[in-house]
């Protein structure tokens, strides 16, 4: 049987971050279900958040970071990015990032949504390009073992400890068991949970879903982003930094609508404050086909060209716009997850053994709204921390062996998907889920628009026991790796639907018409979704309050 001291589920900032900073001497495995540098971190495009201007401090850092996730970040979380994030940044630069530069040669650095400061470094428009690839670099230099296009399928628990899991080698259709002293997960996102996103299709919360399924909470489920800008049509990103390079927002009328809604961030407010308001121009009438219009003709050629590129190209590609001489058509589009499964500042969850970091974590830095350029150095300074505890709790502690029963019974789950002649496949569902929470769980919400959508999802889900798998091979089984993903997206969808319901009040990006003010009284706390057989099982801790104290959201 395959054994590691550590293992990795996830290969892209994150897991690689985390990967890195473990010692040699460990024996550290690293599964990705895709080879590492198509991870999706790879579209992450504007930049990476860090105090390293002179002028600037990581205590505004903070303050931005608190006010913009609406009070609902946990604050010693938030200090502990802001505090390192600097020397990160600068950890990044020695191993060979190619930061874009200021004219004095400086790290440049350019304004992003709800910052007080610009404070976004960036590499042009292609950040995330830029690090996964240098990361990918230093995980080679390492010789860690990458089980590359490998597809875990759950976490093994003995004596209430994680302690394996078991894993689908995808060009082979083996199931094998990995044994581990400790799993840590860095698994991404679940964007694609809706019918359209930023989201790489990859990203299906299969991690998330894994813990959750084993007992572990999913925190603060009901926080769903939607970026301002994403391509008219196709879900394509249109980077945050094209407003920060000083890109304006019209709506059909000619007009700067968001002077209504921000006027002094103007088109740099959080994004969910931005998010809404295009969404108000719209749905009053003010849009132009479903979108606004993203107009950077004054930057002039030059400077899109050179701090824009692939915004340059994509809009031309895929919308047939060129930004030089038009403006770009956008609509908010789902893009990240606020919540996922709750650890502390270690990356330590509830379950022994089991870490969890980056986007399928919730730490809670971002609460109810995150910051552009945050996540990325989410990804660096808590992936650099929790690969280093993880390490650590390897090294001293003993394997727990497990039964063979467990990789058993997990082969006859996987062979019972193969077992129906007919039935639906699970792109179809998967489309059908996409679409409900789409309508019912979108940037405004109302009771009975939520409940409405809980009872398609309840219906969906018996569907799933009747999945059809028109492949019946082993290598390379698509149909197969959809069908498993099907059954992450249904979990979540159910948690996102049930903490949203339940949280009555407007807070960051939970908007509700209903409820439509933050209610510090009854609402400041995060939720904890629990598994049952009955549908997700809420209950509520309190926010770490340290430094900032509550203030009302205005930009
Ligand atoms: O707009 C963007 O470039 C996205 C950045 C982020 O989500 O942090």
């Amino acid at each position: 049987m395959i054994s590691h001291d550590l293992l990795i589920v996830g290969a892209g900032l994150a897991g690689m971050r985390a990967a890195v900073a473990t010692p040699p001497s460990l024996n550290v495995g690293v599964i990705s279900k895709v080879h590492p540098v198509r991870s999706h971190s790879v579209a992450a495009e504007g930049g990476i958040n860090a105090a390293v201007h002179p002028e600037d401090s990581w205590e505004s850092h903070m303050y931005d970071t608190v006010k913009g996730s609406d009070w609902l970040g946990d604050q010693d979380a938030i200090e502990i990015l802001c505090r390192d994030a600097p020397n990160d940044i600068m950890d990044l630069e020695r191993m060979g990032a190619l930061f874009s530069r200021d004219p004095n040669g400086n790290i440049a650095q350019r304004n992003f949504g709800g910052l007080g400061f610009p404070r976004t470094c960036y590499v042009a428009d292609r950040t995330g390009h830029a690090l996964v690839h240098l990361l990918y670099e230093q995980l080679l230099k390492r010789s860690l073992t990458v089980y590359e296009e490998w597809y875990v399928t759950s976490l093994i628990v003995e004596g209430g400890v994680c302690c394996g899991v078991t894993v689908l080698d995808l060009l082979t259709g083996e199931l094998h068991a990995i044994l581990a002293k400790a799993v840590v997960l860095a698994t991404g996102g679940y964007g694609r949970i809706y019918s359209t996103s930023t989201n790489g299709l990859i990203n299906t919360g299969d991690g998330m879903a894994m813990a959750y399924r084993i007992g572990v909470p999913l925190q603060d489920m009901e926080f769903v982003q939607f970026h301002p800008t994403t391509l008219k049509e196709t879900g394509i990103l249109i980077t945050e930094g094209a407003r920060g390079e000083g890109g304006y927002l019209f709506n059909s009328r000619g007009e700067r609508f968001m002077e209504k809604y921000a006027p002094k961030a103007m088109e740099l407010a959080s994004r969910d404050i931005v998010s809404r308001a295009e969404y108000q121009e719209i749905m009053e009438g003010r849009g132009v086909e479903g979108c606004v219009m993203l107009d950077l003709r004054h930057l002039g050629a030059a400077r899109i060209k050179e701090r824009l590129p692939q915004i340059y190209d994509l809009s031309l590609t895929y919308a047939g716009v060129d930004p030089v001489e038009a403006p770009i058509p956008v609509t908010p589009g789902v893009h990240y997850s606020m919540g996922g499964i709750m650890t502390n500042a270690h990356g330590e969850t509830p379950l022994p053994g089991l870490y969890a970091v980056g986007e399928c974590a919730s730490v809670s830095i971002h609460g109810a709204n995150r910051l552009g350029g945050n996540a990325l150095m989410e990804t660096i300074v808590y992936g650099r921390r929790v690969g280093t505890a993880a390490a650590e709790f390897a090294q001293k502690t003993g394997q727990t062996p497990f039964s063979e029963g467990v990789l058993t019974r997990e082969r006859e789950r996987i062979l019972a998907l193969f077992s129906h002649d007919e039935g639906e496949r699970a792109e179809k569902i998967r489309e059908e889920v996409g679409g409900v929470m789409a309508e019912h769980f979108g940037i405004i919400r109302t009771r009975d628009r939520m409940e409405a959508g809980i009872k398609k999802l309840l219906a969906i889900r018996p569907r799933l026991a009747r999945l059809y798998l028109h492949d019946k091979g082993k290598v390379f089984n698509l149909d197969l790796v959809d069908a498993l993903q099907l059954f992450s997206i249904m979990d979540l969808a159910e948690a996102i639907a049930v903490s949203a319901l339940s949280r009555e009040e407007s807070r960051g990006a939970h908007a509700r018409s209903d409820f439509p003010s933050r209610d510090d009284t009854a609402w400041l706390k995060h939720t904890l979704a629990y598994r049952s057989e009955a549908g997700p099982r809420l209950s509520f801790r309190p926010v770490t309050i340290t430094r900032v104290p509550l203030a009302e959201r205005k930009y």
